[in-house]
């Protein structure tokens, strides 16, 4: 994948340096030529369906303040919506729609696994969903129409009582800028912003995730119970007669303590693939694949020819590390040690969306392919 060394007036350099998970800034025209985009019908269209997240935030005259509803919708829905007021948001697009990947693909100079999704909003004249702050850095995209951002650093904490969505009680803007196609404000975790439509517009936001520190030790500690259930237990087998019942004795303490600090402890090895493993997991309502139907290595090796690519499902987060020497692909939650014969060919695997046949790919990728297909991470279309 071919990297851009700007984004927007600032090189990837500089914005590490000076912005990222530090400041906001506007990075106007960052993005002049965006990919074609989805219709505001057809995002419609994705907010009906089960598996896609998607949610409807309205304010109205009559009961002021924010109204939150949750998908699926009807069809029925759209057909009643006002002609103003409204905001239409849908998560996870680039996993539905692939070729809307490209509009994360300017921001892939933060590596994968950082990246949650590309939610996409359509908003109808003054939509807006109340000033608030997300816990996550983004990057808004206009992509149609325009919108008035504006941005505060520092705020009162108080939020809204009697709402459902998060919503600052006071927001005093600090700064605003009025955005078009193909500007990009970005904005750290923390900071409050109030984007609301001038006319009707769609947002693209490119969401990061980091995991707190007590998320990671929650699956952490699931996943040693996993492995250790039979793991060792307290003993006492040189017991002194206790002088008070009911006191725990210092010793005790001290043994409990001590194990509980070893029962944490593991492998480095082992705990960089669960972590790998852990990265690569789908969020809940893409864990299902369809297994590739193909069974014989043969079959599939023809059939590769003849389509002439092999397509990535593109709800699989690829990913892939080194871990002690060795180079280990995580993929929907597995995983899979490489032989490093083909370790060279893991960006290309896990970076682009297809895999074109090619009569000299090593029989070790080959193999490969062929387990990815059959677990459901690629088809042919
Ligand atoms: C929107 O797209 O309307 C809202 C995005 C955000 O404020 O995070
Ligand atoms: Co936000």
């Amino acid at each position: 994948m071919s990297r851009l060394n700007y984004i927007g007036h600032l090189t990837i350099d500089q914005f590490l340096r000076e912005y990222w998970q530090q400041a906001p800034v506007l990075l106007r025209q960052a993005l002049p030529e965006l990919p074609d985009m989805i219709s505001p019908e057809e995002l419609a269209g994705l907010a009906c369906e089960d598996v896609v997240e998607s949610r409807l935030v309205s304010t109205d005259q009559a009961t002021p303040g924010w109204h939150v509803r949750h998908g699926p919708f009807s069809e029925q829905d759209f057909t009643s919506l006002p002609d103003t007021d409204y905001t239409l948001l849908v998560q996870d697009v680039e996993k539905h729609i692939p070729e809307l990947r490209r509009l994360v693909d300017p921001f892939r100079f933060i590596p994968d696994w950082r990246i949650d999704d590309l939610m996409i909003s359509y908003a109808a004249p003054n939509g807006n969903v109340g000033p608030h702050t997300d816990a996550y850095d983004v990057f808004l995209i206009q992509t149609m129409g325009r919108r008035r951002w504006q941005i505060a650093c520092r705020f009162y904490p108080d939020l809204l009582t009697d709402c459902d969505l998060q919503i600052l009680k006071h927001f005093h803007a600090e700064q605003e800028w009025v955005v078009e196609p193909g500007d990009v404000l970005y904005l750290p975790p923390g900071v409050a912003h109030y984007g609301v439509a001038l006319e009707p517009c769609m947002t693209c936001s490119v969401g990061f995730r980091a995991p707190s520190d007590y998320e990671l030790l929650g699956s952490y500690t699931d996943w040693l119970l996993d492995c250790h259930s039979d793991g060792s237990r307290f003993t006492d087998a040189d017991r002194q007669p206790a002088d008070h019942a009911s006191r725990i004795p210092d010793q005790d303490l001290a043994d409990l303590r001590q194990r509980l600090k070893n029962a944490l402890l593991e492998d480095d090895n082992a705990i960089d693939i669960w972590l790998g493993r852990g990265l690569s997991t789908p969020k809940e309502n893409f864990a299902l694949q369809e297994p590739g139907n193909i069974e014989t290595v043969d079959d599939f090796l023809d059939t590769w020819r003849q389509s002439g690519g092999l397509l990535r499902n593109p709800a699989c987060r690829m990913l892939y590390a080194n871990i002690s020497g060795s180079w280990h692909l995580f993929v929907h939650g597995e995983h899979v040690e490489i032989a490093d014969t083909i370790a060279g060919r893991l960006p290309e695997i896990c970076e682009t969306n297809s895999l074109p046949w090619d009569p000299d790919n090593p029989p070790e990728l080959l193999a490969l392919m062929f387990e990815l297909y059959r677990s459901g991470y690629y088809y042919f279309c």
